[in-house]
Parts: C-alpha cells; sequence; structure tokens
C-alpha cells in the first residue's frame, strides 16, 4: 500500500486547522506562530524541489512533503505552554511532535511503513547527528528532511542578523552577549570538525561561525548549492569580525563547498 496525494491532502487540512486553531485561541503570540507557520510552508516548497531535482519517485515527495509539514508541528505547542521556541529552556520541540502526532494519531490512515518514515524523519530532524544504523529509506527522509530545514534556517537567520527589525516580535533571540570577537573553544572545535553543543557557545559571533560551519552538515549536494547560490554563506561572514579565526573557518567552508560542487568530470582521466 501507497501514500497518496490524498493523504498528504488529507494532512495539510488538518494542519491549516490544527494551526489555525493557535491563531485564533493565541492572538498575542501570533507573530510567532507566524513565524514557525510560513517556516514549514517554505520548507514543504525546498523539500520538493530538492526531491525533484535528486529524481526521486512520486512516492517519495510525497512521504517527504508529509514530513517537512509536519516536522515542526511541537513548536506551536511550545510556544503556548513554555512561552518560547529554545528548546533548552522548554523541551525537545522534535520529541514534543511526535508525541503530538501520536496523541492525536495524525498518520492513522498512512500505510504503516510510511508512517514509521514520517514519525522519525520528525523526530530526528533536529537531532545533533544521525545515526547511520537507522533503515536506508527513514535515512533518506531524515536527510532531505534535515538539508531542506537547514535552508530555511539560513533564511531566517540571515535576515534576522542583517533586518532585526523584521523579526523584532518573536522569539528568536539569541541568549548570548553580543561580544566582540570569537571564542577560542569554539574556534579550535570548528577547525578540527569536531561538534560543536550549544552550552559551548559563548558569544553571538560563535553562533554565526558555527552556523557558516553547518555546511559540513549538508547532505545532498543540491541542497548545499541553494545555500551558496543565495548567498546566505556571504551575509554570516559580512556579519562577522574581520579577524585571523574567521578568514580560516571561512576558508575552510569555501574550500570544502568548492570540493563538493565543482563539476564532476564524466571520465575518469
Ligand atoms: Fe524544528
Amino acid at each position: 500500500m501507497k501514500m497518496t496525494p490524498g493523504h498528504l491532502s488529507d494532512l495539510k487540512a488538518w494542519y491549516a486547522e490544527y494551526v489555525g486553531g493557535f491563531y485564533l485561541r493565541h492572538p498575542a503570540q501570533k507573530p510567532n506562530i507566524k513565524l514557525k507557520d510560513d517556516h514549514t510552508v517554505r520548507v514543504c516548497r525546498e523539500i520538493v524541489e530538492i526531491g525533484r531535482e535528486l529524481a526521486l519517485s512520486e512516492q517519495d515527495l510525497l512521504i517527504a512533503e508529509a514530513a517537512a509539514l509536519l516536522h515542526d508541528i511541537g513548536r506551536f505547542e511550545q510556544i503556548i505552554r513554555y512561552g518560547t521556541l529554545s528548546d533548552v529552556q522548554s523541551e525537545n520541540h522534535a520529541a514534543l511532535g511526535v508525541r503530538i502526532l501520536k496523541e492525536k494519531d495524525i498518520l492513522r490512515h498512512l500505510p504503516e511503513a510510511v508512517r514509521e518514515v514520517v514519525m522519525k524523519a520528525v523526530a530526528l530532524h533536529n537531532a545533533p547527528a544521525l545515526s547511520a544504523s537507522e533503515r536506508d529509506d527513514i535515512l533518506r527522509h531524515a536527510r532531505l528532511l534535515r538539508d531542506a530545514d537547514k535552508i530555511d534556517i539560513y533564511w531566517v537567520v540571515t535576515r534576522f542578523y542583517t533586518d532585526r527589525d523584521s523579526l523584532k516580535d518573536v522569539d528568536v533571540k539569541i541568549n548570548l552577549p553580543d561580544d566582540p570577537g570569537i571564542s577560542e573553544h569554539v574556534y579550535e572545535l570548528l577547525l578540527h570538525r569536531k561538534p560543536v553543543r550549544y552550552a559551548d557557545l559563548k558569544r553571538v559571533n560563535d553562533f554565526k561561525l558555527l552556523q557558516l560551519a553547518w555546511v559540513y552538515d549538508m547532505n545532498f549536494d543540491v541542497a548545499l548549492k541553494r545555500i551558496v547560490e543565495r548567498g546566505y554563506l556571504d551575509v554570516l561572514v559580512s556579519v562577522l569580525p574581520a579577524d585571523e579565526k574567521v578568514s580560516r573557518i571561512n576558508e575552510m567552508v569555501r574550500a570544502h563547498v568548492e570540493s563538493r560542487l565543482k563539476p564532476k568530470s564524466r571520465r575518469p582521466s
């Protein structure tokens, strides 16, 4: 049994009603609700476009869009329950989303294997890393969703850094001091391509530099290409201090991008 376009329309109708309820009941939280609602719409668009570039099957495109539609479903409850979009200050919004999907049995009409893929993709979309031991179809969809999500996070954060007023009403505050320079520890971790945890970040610049290095986490070259072409990396560099550490990491990042996106030669020489 396969997922059908009808299944996806039903999920979209449920999403619209569910999120619509939050707008109605919590008008004071409209900016935060809208931030995540708009993000969801854009991630759905990105995932389908990337999926088409990757020549995924129509079945996989439906599954991917369903996962994108539901990936941040926990955000709305998080906003209302905790008044924040910070997982650190509340709870993991992916786990919260999975709980909501299960409690309301939203995926009951989907074939069981598809249900599992969507559930897992949602659960893993914000995990620090993916375990390669997951089933192939789960890994593929989790990777796709993480890339589509990151592309839009790049859009949101670069907008935040360059036009803060446009997001002044929403809770995307970074609870770090805007001190000059880069923390030595974060720089060393990035230099050696070691994972950086949120607890390692000591200043806003550390966060910006980490976001520059997110390119290493991009799974699909076509998704990486979108980030480069839209100039998100250039924006991040422009809002970072012009110092030695930044240029070193920037050089590494650019070399990585170049090696992944250079036209692959058809014949081995
Ligand atoms: Fe999320």
